[in-house]
């Protein structure tokens, strides 16, 4: 039977270790990349039992798209840095499972190519300086297809990727670029981190675009209540994966008070450490409508293209489904706080 531990091992032999510390790595110690993990090991389920699972449904209903299940695709960069299959690889896996995949601003194929597999794209990006910039690549996605936008706010400045410094690895190899950086004349923007960014970015992203907008990277209930306050559609409670603010809270002990806060005015989606049903369980239980992966999906991609994506979006539905059977879930609706404890703090 193959499992992501497998397939990340796969992906770990066959990538340049240099790549490999690029999408594997984390910021600073890498405290928050690992407590991301951690803390979901330490939750232990609460089973319920004889209360007539039968048939699951893991459909999930969310800002412009029903997913097939509740796990949804994170944004990651570079995906033809991990296989020539690319972005539009992850996107025809993605499709044929129904899942929504989120296309990240630093993707390196056109967010045209990508939408060509057919399935639900939402498209993550970072404000740029240059506001017109930013409107002509926001508008591309929504041409494109795109149905939510998800806004990242966790960077104001780039996290200090020690292993990225100690590797050398600035830029994309020679014939890789960020295709939706492209200006009016061709030419590939770089990417650059806003940190004059406030709420009032919403408002203006409101004036240049109809789809609905998440903001990725909210950890404090006072920001969740500002998000909802601004008019955001969605949150997602994130630390970028450990690779901004290292010592950053893990997202599983951000989440109830991120759920308190937002009240069910909007859902709340969570990424981070996700690597198991039991995993996707405890986030839905504690309060989450979905959440997101990211490692793994790249592990997929670096062992078996789209077909490896595949392999890690079926294995996690098949493991989710599993684990709702078991703790007495028919669907997500059916869990709820009583069913996740702590164990051992
Ligand atoms: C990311 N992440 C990310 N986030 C984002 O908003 N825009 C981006 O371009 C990227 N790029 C990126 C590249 C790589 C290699 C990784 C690993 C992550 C963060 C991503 O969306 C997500 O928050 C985390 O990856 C979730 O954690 P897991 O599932 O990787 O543990
Ligand atoms: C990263 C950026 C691209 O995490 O978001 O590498």
């Amino acid at each position: 039977m193959r499992t992501l531990t497998d397939l990340a091992e796969r992906a770990r032999r066959t990538l340049d270790p240099v790549h490999w510390d690029y999408f594997a790595g984390g910021a600073g110690e890498e405290r928050t990349l690992l407590a991301n993990t951690a803390s979901f090991e330490r939750r232990r389920i609460v089973p319920r039992v004889l209360r007539s699972t039968g048939s699951r449904d893991l459909r999930t209903a969310l800002p412009g798209a029903l997913s097939a299940t509740p796990v949804l695709i994170a944004p990651t960069a570079f995906h033809r840095l991990a296989h020539p299959d690319g972005e539009s690889g992850t996107a025809r896996a993605a499709a044929g499972t129904g899942t929504v995949l989120t296309v990240s601003m630093a993707a390196t194929e056109p967010v045209e190519r990508i939408a060509e597999a057919g399935g639900p794209l939402w498209f993550q990006f970072y404000p740029q300086p240059d506001r017109a910039f930013t409107a002509h690549v926001v508008r591309r996605a929504e041409k494109a297809g795109c149905r939510a936008l998800v806004l990242t706010a966790d960077s104001p400045v780039l996290g200090r990727r020690e292993r990225d410094q100690r590797n050398r690895f600035h830029d994309l190899p020679a014939g890789l670029a960020c295709e939706n950086m492209r200006d009016e004349t061709g030419r590939v923007q770089p990417i650059a981190m806003d940190g004059t960014l406030g709420w009032e970015i919403v408002t203006w992203l409101r004036g240049v675009t109809g789809l609905p907008i998440l903001v990725k990277g909210v950890l404090h209930p006072a920001d969740a209540t500002a998000a909802v306050e601004a008019g955001v559609d969605g949150l997602i409670v994130s630390n970028h994966g450990g690779r901004q603010l290292d010592g950053a809270v893990a997202t599983i002990d951000a989440l109830p008070a991120v759920v308190r806060a937002v009240g069910r005015r909007v859902p709340v989606l969570l990424d981070g450490g996700v690597r198991r049903g039991a995993d996707v369980l405890v986030a839905l239980a504690l309060g989450a409508d979905a959440v997101l992966v990211g490692r793994p999906v790249l592990w997929g991609l670096a062992a078996g293209g789209a077909a490896g994506v595949r392999d890690v979006l079926d294995l996690l539905r098949a493991d989710l489904d599993h684990v709702l059977a078991l703790a007495g879930a028919r669907t997500p609706a059916d869990l709820d706080p009583s069913m996740v404890v702590s164990a051992g703090c």
